[in-house]
């Protein structure tokens, strides 16, 4: 590609009430997307024998190389896995020290992070307000409201890539669950060392 070629500007409609697209579909993830990630198994298979929608999220096509980009909106539904909040699978960045931007566009919910190492931190997620995951951070949105979606738009180095072997196979070291009727952050019964 000649670099000096004009490109042209992209431009994206997201609802601010949907956070979906008109003129792009959303990638979907699936409770049967999702088996073993949540603590109570037994409600988790049977919201996936349903295949309850979970969240959608967009992959807008960036290239992924430096310099460019990766953006969209992602969206979690409300619901719960017994006492647990709804929730995306999560992810490190496969280039481990890539950072990324969520910006809360509706909803209630907590963006959970940890590294490698062991720190867990966790901000919330309301209208308004960016929350920047710094690099070497896995993440993972969590909605804690009953009846609205969580969307936020993010944004991304185009390199970064997506590791969610790991968090697939050892999940994140603390969950998140409705306890007297808020959102309490406990430990992951099911996190392996
Ligand atoms: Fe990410």
């Amino acid at each position: 590609m000649n670099p000096t070629a004009p490109r042209p500007a992209v431009v994206t409609d997201f609802s601010l009430t949907t956070g979906l697209s008109q003129s792009k579909k959303p990638l979907q993830r699936r409770m049967s997307a999702m088996v073993g990630m949540y603590a109570d198994q037994e409600v988790e298979r049977r919201l996936a024998e349903d295949d309850v929608l979970v969240y959608e999220f967009f992959d807008m096509g960036v290239p992924e190389s430096t310099g460019e980009v990766a953006y969209g909106t992602s969206i979690t539904y409300p619901g719960k896995v017994g006492d647990e909040y709804f929730m995306t699978k999560g992810h490190f960045h496969s280039v481990l020290d890539t950072a990324e931007i969520y910006y809360c566009l509706r909803g209630r919910g907590l963006m959970m992070m940890e590294n490698p190492e062991g720190d867990v931190q966790w901000e919330e997620l309301t209208p308004g307000k960016a929350v920047y995951v710094p690099g070497r951070y896995a993440h993972r949105s969590i909605n804690t409201s009953p009846d609205e979606p969580l969307i936020t738009f993010f944004a991304f180095p185009g390199h970064a890539g997506h590791d969610y072997g790991t968090i697939e196979s050892k999940g994140f070291r603390k969950i998140v669950v409705e306890r007297d009727g808020a959102p309490a952050v406990v430990d992951n019964p099911k996190w392996a060392r």
